[in-house]
């Protein structure tokens, strides 16, 4: 088993990652939870707990647990489940001394997660991620959030889960489309990486699957939680896994997120990012035609159909809603990401028009 440390103080926890180590879960729990837990509420997106939470509560031994089913994907994080979900850890009398279990995608572990953090003003959560999305980036790290009419992620916290077990294993029954969407965010942590090990991997044709697959997940972890070790709040260094996501945002934004899926959007945004890397900051030149060449090995897009305006509208809408001037995140070499205010416009749209 690979275990990455989050150091964190005493908010610190592991990240485990193995396969096969969903069905293993009790005894993990056990090991790596003190004081151990009366109580757990397994929180679960409905599609994922039939495929994959019988051998999950099969593992919990005499461990009291209910179980709070999701909608599947993103509409988990609305509102209305939100409430749904906390009335029912309130109905299993959960105490401050119980766990959150949270079990699916991003979508699942950022409601799980955000329940979690507010009911009785925060109780443990060990997180199950079961999307390649969710196990590199968003189960490590403590971000929670559900959306709000008015935008995605509008309401949130830091809540740091206690454990973390990645079982690659499960992403077998993702669909295609969901399981390459992932890629787009493993190909971030490639870029960012100081060490080639990620982007060597993504770049060699050897399969990523099995002990290849378990630490190319164990990299992009650790890469990770070095970021959230040293900015736990993103207030400097975690902007950085912001790269390629200033363009991503706003293109899902202007497809209503009905189009391109999130990985699908990050690897747009990683070209137009490139693109710009190698105008603005000398960054070598083909490394815009590196990243198109890991998409096509994904089945990404490296094309997609928006309106280049509404995007630049949404780029400079997100930020006035931070207080701030937009900036990006570009490299001046693979491993050497620096922040930057964003450049004139045609610019940007010499840097969209590599996507359209
Ligand atoms: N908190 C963070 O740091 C962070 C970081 C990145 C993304 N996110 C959030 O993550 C969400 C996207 O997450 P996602 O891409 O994992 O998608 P998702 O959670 O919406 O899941 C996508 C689909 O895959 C299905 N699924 C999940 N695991 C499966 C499995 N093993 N087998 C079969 N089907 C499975 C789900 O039922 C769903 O239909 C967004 O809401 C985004 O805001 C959060």
């Amino acid at each position: 088993m690979t275990t990455i440390p989050v150091l964190l103080g005493d908010r610190s926890y592991d990240v485990l990652v193995e396969e096969g180590s969903l069905a293993r879960a009790g005894e993990l729990l056990a090991r790596h939870l003190a004081p151990r837990p009366a109580r757990a509420a397994l929180i679960a997106d409905e599609h994922v707990l039939s495929l994959h939470g019988p051998r999950l509560l099969a593992s919990l031994g005499g461990l009291a647990c209910v179980t709070i089913p999701l909608p599947q994907g993103e509409a988990a994080k609305e509102i209305s489940v939100y409430g749904r979900v906390l009335d029912e850890l309130a109905r299993a009398r959960l105490d401050r001394g119980s766990i959150v279990l949270a079990l699916g995608g991003g979508a699942a572990s950022d409601l799980a997660g955000f329940a979690a953090a507010t009911y009785l003003r925060g109780i443990r959560l060990v997180g199950f991620p079961t999307t390649l999305l969710a196990q590199v980036d968003a189960s490590v790290g403590g971000k929670t959030g559900i959306n709000l009419g008015a935008g995605k992620n509008l309401a949130g916290a830091f809540h740091q889960p206690s454990l973390v077990v990645i079982d690659p294993a499960v992403l077998a029954t993702l669909a295609p489309r969901e399981r390459n969407a992932g890629f787009g965010e493993v190909l971030k942590y490639g870029l960012l990486s100081p060490a080639p090990a990620i982007l060597a991997r993504l770049e060699s044709q050897a399969p990523l699957e099995g002990p290849a697959l378990v630490e190319l997940i164990a990299e992009c972890v650790a890469l990770k939680a070095d970021h959230v070790r040293r900015d736990e709040r993103e207030e400097s260094l975690r902007a950085h896994l912001n790269l390629g996501h200033t363009f991503a945002h706003a293109l899902e934004r202007a497809q209503d997120y009905r189009g391109l899926q999130h990985g699908e959007a990050v690897g747009l945004g990683l070209i137009a990012a490139c693109h710009l890397s190698t105008l603005l900051l000398g960054c070598e030149r083909p490394l815009a035609d590196r990243v198109r060449r890991v998409l096509a090995r994904f089945a990404l897009p490296q094309r997609a159909t928006f309106d280049p305006d509404a995007v630049l509208e949404h780029m400079g809408a997100d930020k006035k809603r931070a207080g701030s001037e937009l900036r990006l995140v570009l490299l001046e070499r693979p491993g050497a990401p620096r922040v930057v205010p964003a450049p004139e416009r045609s610019l940007l749209l010499d840097a969209l028009a590599q996507i359209s």
